[in-house]
């Protein structure tokens, strides 16, 4: 049960994730971050890092955001791995 990356973090990136998983699972694209379900090891530590709650556990993805468990799948291996928190892109709302 990996978790997922979902539409909240497009645009946004505030990688707070990164630094927390412990074990390197997340991978960079270009407008999101993805998480590899084969390396996510369920731990959960990443879903209150992040201040916008894009990360779910596939389980429990909203029904609106269900692609995004098909689209971390495919484009995380893909994408970069990436291990150390970066400034959030332009478009990131301000900080809850
Ligand atoms: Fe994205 Fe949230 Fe991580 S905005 S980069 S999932 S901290």
């Amino acid at each position: 049960m990996p978790h997922v990356v979902c539409e909240p973090c497009i645009d946004c990136r505030y990688t707070d994730c990164v630094a927390v998983c412990p074990v390197d699972c997340f991978h960079e694209g270009e407008r999101m971050l993805t998480i590899d379900p084969e390396k996510c090891i369920d731990c959960a530590v990443c879903i209150p890092e992040c201040p916008v709650e894009a990360i779910f556990q596939d389980f429990d993805v909203p029904v609106k955001w269900q692609q995004f468990i098909e689209k971390n799948a495919n484009e995380s291996t893909a994408q970069p791995v990436i291990v150390e928190k970066k400034t959030p892109l332009p478009g990131a709302p301000p900080r809850p």
